[in-house]
């Protein structure tokens, strides 16, 4: 069973999309877009995990390294979604890049009953971006670059909807918009 079927095995709740993808697919450029024009709420994870360190990402790497981010980032999403929930307002939640390929995440996302699209955009694209972004702690060569994306690839995969995200941010949310089922989920 995907990712989907067993969160539409569980009835999702009306409401409630997460963007998944690699670092540099624009989820946050997106997600604030798609809320506006939705009229939903935007969170965006990795902005809730730097307020809840008390500092940015990048410090955080440095001084705690990558499991203690790991373990903030499920904390956070946990708080997220749960507020979500009570809050029972539509929401669109931008993830960070490595959220969804943490089981743990998933199982959460699917307990929520969370619709997940994965913003696809070639590896090419990817790093022509990342190459100008100086707050990204994975960031550090093209190689290791490549190689996080290969072994994320399966778990973005089995996210719910996959959309093409290398052009515009107004034709990405057109295909969102587009999707089947985002009239009955995402509204
Ligand atoms: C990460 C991606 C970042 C941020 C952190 C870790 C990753 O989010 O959560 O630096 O593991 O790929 P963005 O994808 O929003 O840059």
């Amino acid at each position: 069973m995907t990712f989907g079927e067993q969160s539409q095995a569980r009835g999702r709740r009306i409401g409630l999309v997460c963007l998944a993808g690699f670092m540099g697919s624009g989820k946050t450029t997106v997600g604030r877009l798609l809320a506006s024009q939705t009229g939903s709420r935007f969170v965006d994870l990795d902005e809730r995990i730097e307020t809840a360190a008390g500092m940015s990402i990048r410090e955080f790497f440095e001084r705690h390294g990558e499991p203690p981010f790991r373990e903030l980032e499920h904390e956070t999403l946990a708080k997220v979604l749960g507020e979500s929930a009570e809050s029972g307002e539509a929401a669109i939640v931008a993830l960070g890049g490595g959220t969804f390929a943490q089981a743990q995440n998933r199982e959460l996302l699917r307990k929520a009953g969370a619709a997940v699209v994965w913003l696809d955009c070639p590896i090419e694209e990817l790093i022509r971006r990342c190459a100008t972004m100086t707050n990204r702690p994975l960031f550090r060569d093209e190689l290791s670059l490549r190689q996080l994306y290969e072994q994320r690839l399966p778990s973005y995969q089995i996210a719910d909807a996959r959309v093409e995200s290398s052009g515009e941010p107004r034709e990405v949310i057109a295909r969102i918009l587009e999707l089947e089922w985002f009239e009955r989920v995402g509204r």
